[in-house]
């Protein structure tokens, strides 16, 4: 099958189009054939490795100490289930699904397989697998920390770093659970952002929000630039500060619920650009540019059934 292959860390000219066997499910997986993978701020951490050392070191274990060791990048995608393993009851042939695998990657692939009870979904009937493939990298993570444990009705939210694809899922979400959201971006992404949902904007090149008299019941970090002492005047007595630097998890049943809210046509993907397989080196260049709009996507099946979901 084609793959994009990474032998070595570094900058996005490591990433290679190549050829690699296609995987077999076992039992209790299922082979997906990929429409889309989803281009991330994840993947590209793991491409650079552009870390502090101890979280480099801790990457190289996890991963591989020169390359990744599993040849295939791509933390998420979307496509069509082509095979079952003998002990797979939840999906069957010909399903569509998009999943995320943060530890196994391979969504850069034609082919990748996936455990049943992974962080895998059927695509709702409304979206495409373009759509869909973003989905389980930024919808997940925003949904984390934007649920409704953490925004009540009428909650002033703060989403910082609003524009990027953890940001735009995350000013839809609030929004969806009825908070008033003040979407913090520079200027050129102000109008994007109140189409998605935002009823106020900052562009932190001419205000710092911490220094404005108004004050917050959750302040979101989308992007992981800010910290909680700095902003402690803007935020309530009772104020949740949430940053994108605690850990999430991958769970199916959390791609399930927001399932649920992609069906009512309140959570959608933002796509900046899409590239061919053989423009992986200028996907992930466009990702460094670290001002991406919302997501990139990766086509790799040209023909096929996403003419049938646009
Ligand atoms: N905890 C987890 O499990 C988890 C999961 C996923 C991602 N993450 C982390 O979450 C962060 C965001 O991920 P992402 O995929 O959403 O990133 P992304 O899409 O690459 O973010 C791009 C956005 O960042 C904004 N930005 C750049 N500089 C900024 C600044 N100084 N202030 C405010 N916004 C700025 C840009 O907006 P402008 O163009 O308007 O500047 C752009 O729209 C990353 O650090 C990633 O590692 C964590």
């Amino acid at each position: 099958m084609r793959a994009i292959i990474q032998e070595r860390y570094g900058a996005p000219n490591v990433l290679k189009v190549g050829e690699m066997k296609c995987p077999n499910p076992k039992d209790n997986e299922v082979l997906i054939e990929l429409e889309y993978a989803n281009v991330s701020s994840g993947d590209a951490r793991l491409r650079a490795l552009n870390e502090s050392l101890l979280v480099k070191l801790m990457m190289k274990i996890i991963y591989g100490w020169n390359g990744l060791r599993k040849k295939i990048p791509g933390v998420s995608g979307a496509g069509i289930v082509k095979k079952i393993g003998a002990n797979v009851t939840t999906f069957q042939e010909g399903d569509r699904v998009y999943s995320i695998n943060g530890m196994k990657l391979g969504h850069y692939a034609e082919y990748v397989t996936i455990k049943e009870t992974g962080a895998i979904a059927k695509i709702p009937d409304n979206i495409s697998f373009k759509v869909a493939a973003p989905l389980s990298f930024g919808a997940l993570t925003a949904y984390h920390f934007i649920n409704k444990k953490n925004i009540m009705k009428n909650n002033n939210v703060l989403i910082y770093g609003a524009s990027g694809s953890v940001g735009t899922y995350a000013v839809q979400l609030a929004k969806y659970y009825g908070a008033f959201v003040t979407a913090v971006s520079s200027a050129k992404n102000h109008q994007i952002l109140k189409q998605i949902g935002a009823d106020h904007t900052i562009d932190y090149n001419t205000i710092d929000f911490r220094t404005v008299d108004k004050q917050y019941d959750v302040i979101f970090d989308a992007v992981g630039f800010i910290n909680k002492k700095s902003c402690s005047k803007v935020l309530t007595k009772k104020g949740l500060f949430l940053s994108v630097k605690s850990i999430t998890s991958e769970k199916q049943t959390l791609l399930n619920e927001i399932n649920e809210i992609v069906k009512t046509g309140n959570l959608k993907t933002v796509i900046d650009k899409e590239f061919s397989f053989d423009e992986i080196v200028q996907a992930h260049e466009y990702q460094d540019s670290k001002h991406k709009v919302g997501n990139i996507v990766l086509l790799i099946k040209t023909t096929g059934s996403e003419a049938n979901h646009k």
